[in-house]
């Protein structure tokens, strides 16, 4: 569910790209590949601080780490030169990975959107001011149940006070 902030006309970057013909049409198999992504999903970690029942992150047999300066870079730079928006997705928990904010600088830097979709009890609040300074273009806080006990269910954790307080 997208929020709006019935103070502001902003409307999220994204949402006019999800709702592009092409972006929808590269899901059709009949059409041409375009030459590059129309956008990039990094996996900073596959690392995790909670453990949501529903979700494969604890099944995945691969290695856990980090992503590098190197590989990041590599990516943003790719990214950079065909103009495709970069968001922070994926198995695991982007704001476990030090180096989040200065990931973020960087491609704000480079002029890319971006977005990050997190599990809202991993963000410290210093960080929250620095994605607004830097103008971070999108975020999302998943949760899955509507209330305190389903939450707590789903998600696995106690933590449903920390998600709301850091939401607001
Ligand atoms: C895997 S999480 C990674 C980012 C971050 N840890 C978080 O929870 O937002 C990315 C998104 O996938 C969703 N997700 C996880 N397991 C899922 C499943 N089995 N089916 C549908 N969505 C799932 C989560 O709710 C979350 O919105
Ligand atoms: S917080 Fe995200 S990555 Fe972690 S277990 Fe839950 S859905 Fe999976």
């Amino acid at each position: 569910m997208e929020y709006k902030n019935p103070n502001s006309t902003r409307v999220n970057p994204f949402r006019s790209l999800y709702d592009n013909v092409k972006f929808k049409s590269i899901l059709d198999i009949k059409e041409k590949l375009p030459k590059f992504p129309f956008l990039c999903d990094i996996e900073l970690t596959n690392h995790c601080n909670i453990r949501c029942i529903f979700c494969g992150q604890q099944a995945m047999s691969r290695p856990k780490g980090f992503m590098s300066w190197t590989v990041f870079k590599k990516v943003v730079d790719e990214c950079a030169y065909y103009n495709a928006p970069i968001r922070f997705i994926r198995w695991g928990e982007p704001f476990l990975h030090k180096d989040i904010i200065d990931f973020c600088k960087y491609i704000k830097h480079k002029g890319l959107l971006s977005h990050i979709t997190n599990n809202g009890v991993a963000i410290m609040e210093t960080q929250m001011k620095q994605l607004i300074d830097l103008g971070v273009d999108s975020v999302i806080f998943s949760f899955q149940g509507a209330s305190k006990e389903k939450y707590q269910l789903m998600r696995n954790n106690d933590l449903y006070q920390l998600l709301h307080s850091n939401i607001q």
